[in-house]
């Protein structure tokens, strides 16, 4: 594979070497040779336009060396994913791997930023699942979230298609340009002197690599919001992980409630316990059956129920105020790392640190008052509910979690940074 680019580049330098050749003898003797009739061999002395045929991805080979080869692409557009996962929100928008691929030079260019020191990746970082360890995360010039960071797990699959904490992006494309024209995140806001939207594309469309990335994708060297938008969101959809414990056994079985040959007893148990409805005295208090999570964040993709309200985490970071509307998750695929190691902090808030303190949450949900968008299954009989756990019952739920992580997604390539400098 790497043959063919280099016997590219090398026909590329060869018919550049003849070009630059243009005004000496040997080009005259060469078209001589091959063109009896060439009206040019006939006048010695003309003088031909020197025709500079230059690599078409010089400056992509300085920024990004060996990271991203035009002619042999990694591969984006045909990845494996299991027969049983069938959601998909990608609406039309499908990958390609030229796409992607430009794709994932804007999501780690700083220059995306005001201040060139903020990417996308700087919030989302591929080792920790492209979250964030940080409660909150810095933007240009002092700015911080507001919220914590997602993690960008199989965002593809999913029923929900809107994105954020409060699913105020209607779809992944229309997400993906609002960090960057957030002032306290990339800077493009168009407030206080800075830059908007505008100024972004006409940046960026100075900046060399594009010009030959555009080009090389879209025919031609126009920087467009829509472009971007296209081309982010098909590499963040491009992120997938099925490579779990949990999609081990789940390839060997017909559906989820059977148990999986490869787990514990513990984490079948968890599973079931997962996957079943609970069963609620009138005091909201579980008397039998499992713990309903099954019904927000839904197996195999455990992604997040497009009906789902909010789950209780109704805080706001340093704030007293309150925020109903949070109601979206990441998948739940890759809270942890296969060795349990939580990758960021959980909820909107950041406000737990590990999966134990968010199964005594869901234990005994707070019946506030002022949550008046408490989604219902979590307020049977109109109670905040309590599932009455056992240790063993925590421990089999969180034993299971942490069977839904995979281990390529973190060190792949095709995810990682493609400039040489960073
Ligand atoms: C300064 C940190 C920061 C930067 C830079 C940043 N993000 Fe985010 N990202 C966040 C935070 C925080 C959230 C959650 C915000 C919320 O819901 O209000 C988020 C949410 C998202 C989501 C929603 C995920 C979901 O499941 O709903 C996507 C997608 C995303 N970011 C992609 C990007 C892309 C693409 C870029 C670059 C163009 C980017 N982010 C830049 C911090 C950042
Ligand atoms: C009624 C729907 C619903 C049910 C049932 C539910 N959840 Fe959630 N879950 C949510 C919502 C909504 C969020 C995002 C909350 C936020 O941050 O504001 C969430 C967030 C989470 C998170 C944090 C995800 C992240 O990326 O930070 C975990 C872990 C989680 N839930 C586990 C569970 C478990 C385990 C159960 C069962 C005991 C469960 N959930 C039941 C709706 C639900």
């Amino acid at each position: 594979m790497k043959k063919t680019s280099l016997l590219f580049y090398s026909l590329i330098l060869v018919f550049g070497l003849i070009a630059s050749c243009s005004k000496n003898d040997l080009l005259t003797s060469s078209i001589n040779n091959s063109n009896d009739n060439n009206i040019v061999a006939d006048k010695a002395p003309v003088k031909l336009p020197t025709i500079a045929i230059i690599d078409p991805f010089a400056a992509v080979k300085i920024a990004f060396g060996n990271n991203i080869d035009p002619v042999n692409l990694l591969n984006y557009a045909n990845q494996i994913k299991p027969n049983y996962i069938n959601k998909d929100n990608a609406r039309g928008n499908n990958i390609t791997n030229p796409k992607a691929t430009l794709g994932r030079v804007l999501f780690y260019d700083k220059n995306l930023s005001t201040t060139n020191t903020i990417s996308c990746s700087s919030c989302h970082k591929q080792n920790f699942a492209f979250s964030d360890t940080a409660l909150i995360s810095n933007g240009v010039e002092g700015g911080l979230t507001v919220r914590h960071s997602m993690r960008l797990i199989n965002t593809r699959f999913a029923n929900e298609s809107k994105f954020f904490w409060n699913e105020r992006a209607i779809t992944l494309e229309q997400q993906t340009t609002m960090p960057i024209q957030d002032h306290l995140e990339m800077g493009f806001s168009g407030l206080n002197g800075r830059g908007n939207m505008a100024s972004l594309l006409s940046k960026l469309s100075k900046i060399n690599y594009y010009k030959e990335l555009f080009k090389f994708v879209y025919g031609d060297t126009i920087v467009t919001e829509p472009r971007l938008q296209e081309t982010l969101a098909q590499f963040v959809r491009s992120i997938q992980s099925f490579d779990s414990k949990y999609d081990i056994g789940r390839a060997q079985v017909n559906n989820d409630n059977d148990p999986f040959l490869n787990f514990s007893v513990v984490e079948n148990t968890g599973k079931r316990l997962f996957l079943t409805p609970p069963v609620f005295n009138q005091n909201g208090i579980r008397i039998a059956g499992g713990l309903g999570c099954n019904g927000c964040h839904n197996a195999p993709e455990f992604d997040i129920d497009p009906n789902s309200r909010n789950n209780g985490i109704i805080g706001i970071i340093g704030s007293t105020a309150l925020e109903l509307n949070d109601t979206r998750a990441p998948s739940l695929r890759d809270l942890t790392k296969t060795d349990g190691s939580l990758n960021s902090r959980m909820m909107h808030n950041g406000v737990f640190n590990s999966l134990r303190a968010v199964m005594g949450h869901y234990n005994n949900i707070p019946n506030n008052p002022r949550n008046t968008n408490l989604d219902g299954r979590l307020k049977p009989n109109n109670n905040g509910q309590q599932l009455n756990l056992t240790t063993e019952e925590t421990d089999a739920v969180i034993a299971f979690m942490r069977t839904l992580s995979g281990t390529l997604v973190y060190t792949d390539k095709k995810w990682a940074s493609p400039f040489v400098n960073q």
